[in-house]
């Protein structure tokens, strides 16, 4: 089978997917996007992200779809692709029209979607845990807003790999702590976890949203509060959250070692919670 895209309601072959060169989405990154993944076939958390999709589109003015369309598509691409643990990636953009700043009227918005098997982590990077620098948040003033703007997150990702590591976390000019390339970030200290508060810095992510409410059935303490560089550093456990990324712990930031260096148990605790919800 090979990697399906569906372009406005029409199903074909990636490599046969083209998009008009004077979409909005590609001439100013005029576009928004989600990406679900499934396990054992079933995406996980779909609801939650068609929510957020619409919220993005509705923060950014576009003309609305229908959500039973956009629904009914990743369920059968899904079905189609037939892989045990896919993902789904759905763009939006705010339609095609001759270049020009200003919104022209009566755009509609274009829909592409890819599905892909997706790349695991390696196995012994979950075990032994990942690396990570902090890097100075240069991204717009509303990263809750899914857009396909990616550059900061791309560059910052570069420079980690480049470094020798696996991922950035982007810290604000005032050195609060917001969240990873394409992932969010909690730190566990004593026993209490604390990850950043929705606000218009960092993405609303869904495994943060999973996380958060698995922390409560399990009686751990954890709270939506800002903090900082050191508090990072001086965490006894650090872990990303995120659709591909799942619960990632982070043993190692800027080459000084966090806690014991090793994956710590409340990692490795909500880590079998997170699989084991997401299996069903
Ligand atoms: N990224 N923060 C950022 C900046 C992200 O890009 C993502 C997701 C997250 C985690 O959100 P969620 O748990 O809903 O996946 C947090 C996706 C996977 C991507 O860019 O491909």
């Amino acid at each position: 089978m090979p990697d399906l895209a569906y372009v406005n309601g029409e199903i074909m072959p990636i490599e046969k997917a083209v998009v008009p060169i004077e979409d909005r989405g590609y001439q100013f990154g005029d576009g928004v996007y989600e990406f679900v993944a499934s396990y054992e076939g079933r995406p996980f958390m779909l609801e939650a992200h068609l929510d957020r999709l619409e919220r993005s589109m509705r923060e950014l003015a576009f003309d609305p779809i229908s959500r039973a369309d956009i629904r009914h598509a990743v369920l059968d691409l899904f079905d189609r692709g037939g892989y045990p643990r896919a993902g789904v990636y759905i763009q939006i953009s705010r339609g095609v029209a001759p270049r020009n700043h200003a919104f022209s009227p009566g755009m509609t918005p274009q829909i592409i979607m890819t599905i892909r098997p997706v790349k695991e982590m390696p196995a012994e990077k979950r075990k032994t845990g990942a690396t990570a620098i902090t890097v100075t948040d240069t991204r717009w003033g509303r990263c809750d807003i899914k857009t396909v703007q990616l550059m900061s997150n791309s560059l910052a990702k570069q420079k980690s790999l480049d470094a020798g590591c696996d991922d950035a976390i982007f810290v604000s000019d005032q050195g609060v702590v917001r969240e990873g390339t394409s992932s969010n970030l909690f730190i566990v200290s004593g026993g209490r976890l604390t990850t950043h508060p929705l606000t218009d810095n960092i993405l609303p992510g869904i495994t943060r949203m999973v996380v958060l409410k698995l922390c409560k059935a399990a009686q751990l303490d954890v709270e939506e509060s800002f903090f900082g560089r050191d508090a990072l550093l001086g965490a006894d456990e650090v872990f990303l959250t995120g659709t591909v990324t799942e619960l990632l712990p982070v043993v190692r930031i800027d080459d000084q070692s966090i806690g014991r260096g090793e994956v710590g148990p409340i990692t490795r605790r909500l880590y079998d919670h997170l699989r084991k919800q997401a299996m069903g």
